[in-house]
């Protein structure tokens, strides 16, 4: 039988917290997904619930032990201390991945470290180029980007915009029917054989 502690914790990180904006659907989608996952325990974590100061530590985060002065930074690292693994929902702003996002790394760093993040992202570019920015990111954050990540194009912004009752289910089948065989499945298959492995090297 499966203990709830060899579970896979992942948190996926919402990293837009724009009024109307898309990231809801594609994080909803992936928190769903993962919830039914065998072998995982999946939650959503949503920048707006999360309203940190910019960032104005005197010390590096590396160098406080894991102990802020503000309450909601507190909060955040101790949920990002909790998981084996992270997927970032990233949207893609002039070229780039969102403030808010950066912000939210910038405040922490041994919560992150030899922890594997996957990438899904979205825009007119599917927010390929935020997501290359965000690799070196997290490899300074000693975090282990894995190789596959989902883009999603313009399209999906489109119909959702033009198809408001479309089930998060619906909206994003074709990641899962027509980006090569189940490319939701190969992405979790290799966030969670890192995190498994990693975990065990911890
Ligand atoms: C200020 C701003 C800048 C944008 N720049 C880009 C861009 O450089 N590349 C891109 O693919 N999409 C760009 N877009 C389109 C966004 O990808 C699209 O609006 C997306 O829905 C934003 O994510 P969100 O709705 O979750 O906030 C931009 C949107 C905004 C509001």
């Amino acid at each position: 039988m499966e203990d709830n502690n060899d579970r896979i914790r992942i948190k996926i990180i919402l990293g837009s917290v724009r009024n109307g904006r898309f990231g809801e659907r594609p994080a909803g989608w992936i928190n769903d997904e993962l919830k039914n996952w065998n072998g995982v325990e999946a939650e959503l974590l949503d920048l707006k619930d999360y309203p940190m100061p910019f960032f104005d530590s005197a010390m590096s985060p590396s160098m406080l032990g894991k102990k802020y002065p503000n309450e909601t930074v507190q909060k955040w690292s101790n949920k990002i201390d909790e998981a084996d693994a992270y997927v970032i929902v990233s949207p893609e702003y002039n070229h780039g991945y969102s403030s808010v996002l950066k912000n939210a790394l910038d405040w922490l760093s041994p919560e992150w470290s030899r922890k594997p993040v996957g990438f899904v992202s979205y825009g007119s570019a599917s927010g390929a180029r935020a997501i290359e920015q965000l690799r070196q990111v997290a490899i300074e954050l000693n975090m282990v980007p894995i190789r596959k990540s989902i883009h999603l194009n313009w399209e999906f912004i489109m119909k959702s915009w033009s198809n408001k009752d479309i089930s998060n289910a619906e909206l994003f089948a074709p990641v899962r029917k027509d980006m090569g065989p189940d490319h939701l499945a190969d992405f979790v298959a290799e966030l969670l054989w890192m995190a498994k492995t990693l975990r065990a090297a911890r």
